[in-house]
């Protein structure tokens, strides 16, 4: 498939709740894109030298939160890539302000019940660990939808294959970045 250079230009930030489809969604969205793809949470593992769960239970969220904050700023800075960002990065005012400017923001917007069944089986998120997915995924969601509103675009993340979803965000560039009668 060809891409038009607008899709191209700018870093793709995906925002949402865990399970959304972030990293999974952004992987193969960076392939058909022929960009660079980086994961937070993995930079910050890296920075840090310790798993997200080493990091809150160690460290504690607000030393997380710094170093998301401090990666993001980073990453932002680096030539245009997809950029799949924890689901509590957008809700920094700082972190949000820094993506409005440097970067295209797209929600990956699901309900909580679909996000609850994709996290389901895995331990590796210390915000659901000991927790009742659905309850504290809803008691998230709640709070943290008003913001994610605010992305530039916003996909429905639906049941439906990883390739669907790609092609949804690519049209939903498409069309907020390609003028009209341009496109190939
Ligand atoms: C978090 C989401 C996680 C990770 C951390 C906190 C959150 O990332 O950053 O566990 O606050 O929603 P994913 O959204 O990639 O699971």
């Amino acid at each position: 498939m060809s891409v038009e250079p607008a899709l191209r230009r700018k870093t793709i930030a995906l925002v949402g709740l865990m399970g959304a489809g972030k990293s999974s969604v952004g992987r193969r969205l960076a392939q058909a894109l022929n960009l660079p793809f980086r994961d937070t949470d993995e930079e910050v593992e890296r920075a840090a030298g310790r798993s997200v769960n080493d990091i809150f239970a160690e460290l504690g969220e607000q030393a997380f939160r710094a170093g998301e904050r401090r990666v993001i700023a980073r990453l932002l800075e680096d030539p245009p890539h997809v950029l799949a960002t924890g689901g509590g990065a957008f809700m920094s005012d700082e972190t949000r302000a820094l993506i409005k400017d440097k970067a295209i923001s797209v929600w990956l917007k699901a309900d909580v019940e679909v996000l609850a069944r994709r996290v389901g089986r895995k331990n590796d998120r210390p915000l659901l660990r000991g927790r009742n997915p659905v309850t504290t995924l809803r008691e998230l969601a709640e709070v943290r939808y008003p913001i994610y509103a605010q992305a530039d675009i916003t996909v429905d993340s639906i049941d439906t294959s990883h390739a669907a979803m790609v092609q949804a965000i690519i049209e939903a560039l498409r069309a907020r970045l390609v003028p009209e009668g341009t496109a190939s």
